[in-house]
């Protein structure tokens, strides 16, 4: 078996930092460099500032500390990393097309085929192509077509590790994987491969938790993970929406059905919908795929997930507008939290985006805060929506540092990420500085229910009749 001395890595984001730092760190005598041709981002990953990473990651900042410029760089030499290493990761982002056929569903394969040229373009010895973005089925045929239509005679082996970290808890999840998957091809070449590969998962995991498949399942076993999970959120979620009518409570429903060792208890937190720039992007992909196959069925099945999923953010949105006397017109209303998720700057998708163009749209005015997230990024998701001028969005929301301070004279506090400083603030002098009635949209089920009505709030949370 081949034994790898050099990775490079093509592309310095939110998997591609953390997964080689984890790599660098287990695998000391490795050379592993991480190269983009993003010049600022890979100057941030060199900041000699630990908290100006591109990526915050709980963990990740002393692991690069340790090993960065030792076994571990970050630069934009894309062609010198390429030429000199045994293996390349290519972990670039596959966003959905905004353009052309397949547009707002199929992946934008663009950047994984600039990786494919310049790959055959530089290389001059066989190499094993690794895929780690997440790509729709049958990805690494047409990577096959570029990399073998070289003529330089160079044998490239392609295989499938579809990444399944979560934001927020990534570098948890890479060193305690539940299980790490490698698809390839089925020849002695392909499985000399894999077996490389698995060798530096098996620095710090165990082998049985390696698995070995064709390369046609891995790809597609990481779309089906993300609906899968997605899904479960869906499907909690579209039980909240009957909760609230009923008076029953979708966190004991949660509880009651997750004890069942069949459906099991995570992933069923009902929320105000799920964001990241992942779920909803797989799982579009994986619509257009199965109609492209002519499977309509399975392609409006999926689709479902997301349809309900914006129905939980415009659901939440709406029932800050009626619970307000219907209208929130210059209403100063307080959002807590902008990231998708709590531990992450990441803001991609994040249901805070849409609910709160839904109240810019009837004219509030929206203060945000967020402990991770900067003012620069909060307006840049804005703006990208195109609903209204910069300028307007400017003058409606302020992004501010003080979330105490933030409440004064606001009619309303939405909670929209679920960090955990929020449940630690003094409750009672942010309702003491905001206009009366107080109201509290808890998107994210994480307040002291009778605390905060003991305090005088109005309260209300996803899943439950106020
Ligand atoms: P990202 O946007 O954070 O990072 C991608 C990087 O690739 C960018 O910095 C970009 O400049 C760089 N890049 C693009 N084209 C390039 C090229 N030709 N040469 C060099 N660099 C190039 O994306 P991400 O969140 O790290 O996701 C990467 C892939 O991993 C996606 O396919 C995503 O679906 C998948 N994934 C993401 C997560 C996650 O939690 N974010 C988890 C699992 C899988
Ligand atoms: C998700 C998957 O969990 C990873 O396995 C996968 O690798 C990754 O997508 C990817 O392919 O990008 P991530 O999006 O980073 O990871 O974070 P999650 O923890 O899955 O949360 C996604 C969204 O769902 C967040 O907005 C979160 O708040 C929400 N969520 C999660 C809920 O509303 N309820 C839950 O019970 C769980």
């Amino acid at each position: 078996m081949k034994k790898i001395n050099k990775i490079c890595c093509i592309g310095a984001g939110y998997v591609g930092g953390p997964t080689m730092s984890v790599i660098a760190h287990k695998c000391p005598e490795i050379k592993v460099t991480v190269v983009d041709i993003n010049a600022n981002r890979i100057k941030a990953w060199n900041d000699e500032n630990l908290d100006k990473l591109p990526v915050y990651e709980p963990g990740l900042k002393e692991i690069i500390a340790e090993t960065r410029n030792k076994n571990l760089f970050f630069s934009t030499e894309v062609d010198k990393a390429i030429d000199e290493a045994e293996m390349i990761f290519i972990s670039v982002n596959t966003p959905t097309k905004t353009y052309g056929k397949g547009k707002g569903q199929a992946a934008d394969l663009k950047f994984i085929e600039l990786c494919a040229r310049n790959i055959a373009k530089v290389a001059k010895d066989d190499k094993i192509v690794v895929e780690k973005s997440t790509l729709p089925v049958r990805t690494a045929q047409a990577i096959k077509n570029i990399l073998d239509n070289t003529g330089n005679h160079v044998n490239f082996e392609i295989l499938s590790n579809p990444e399944f970290l979560a934001e927020g808890t990534a570098i948890n999840d890479l060193l305690h994987a539940d299980r790490v998957l490698i698809g390839g091809d089925e020849t002695p070449e392909g499985e000399a491969a894999k077996e490389a590969l698995s060798a530096i998962y098996e620095h710090w995991l165990p082998k049985e938790n390696i698995l070995k498949t064709n390369i046609w399942s891995s790809e597609l076993s990481k779309l089906v993970a993300n609906a899968f999970l997605a899904q479960r959120i869906s499907s909690i979620n579209s039980i909240s929406a009957l909760c609230e009518k009923t008076d029953a409570n979708v966190q004991e429903v949660s509880k009651a059905i997750g004890l069942d060792s069949r459906i099991g208890s995570k992933f069923l937190n009902a929320s105000v919908g799920f964001g990241g720039s992942c779920f909803q992007k797989d799982i579009l992909n994986l619509v257009y795929i199965a109609k492209s196959y002519g499977l309509q069925e399975v392609a409006d099945y999926w689709e479902q997930v997301i349809i309900m999923n914006d129905y939980q953010k415009s659901r939440f949105a709406n029932n800050i507008i009626s619970t307000l006397y219907n209208t929130v017109s210059g209403k100063k209303i307080v959002f807590y939290g902008w990231a998708f998720k709590k531990d992450t700057n990441d803001t991609r998708e994040s249901a805070a985006i849409y609910v709160a163009d839904a109240l810019l749209e009837e004219q509030a005015e929206i203060v945000i805060y967020d402990p991770k997230v900067s003012e620069e990024r909060i307006y840049a998701d804005l703006d990208y929506l195109n609903t209204r001028s910069e300028e307007e969005n400017r003058k409606l929301v302020t992004v501010v540092k003080d979330p105490i301070d933030a409440s004064k004279d606001a009619h309303a506090i939405a909670v929209l990420t679920e960090w955990d400083e929020f449940k630690a603030y003094n409750w009672e002098t942010i309702f003491k500085q905001m206009l009366k009635p107080a109201f509290v949209f808890d998107g994210r089920r994480i307040l002291d229910k009778e605390k905060i009505n003991s305090i005088g709030f109005n309260y209300y949370r996803i899943g439950e009749n106020a």
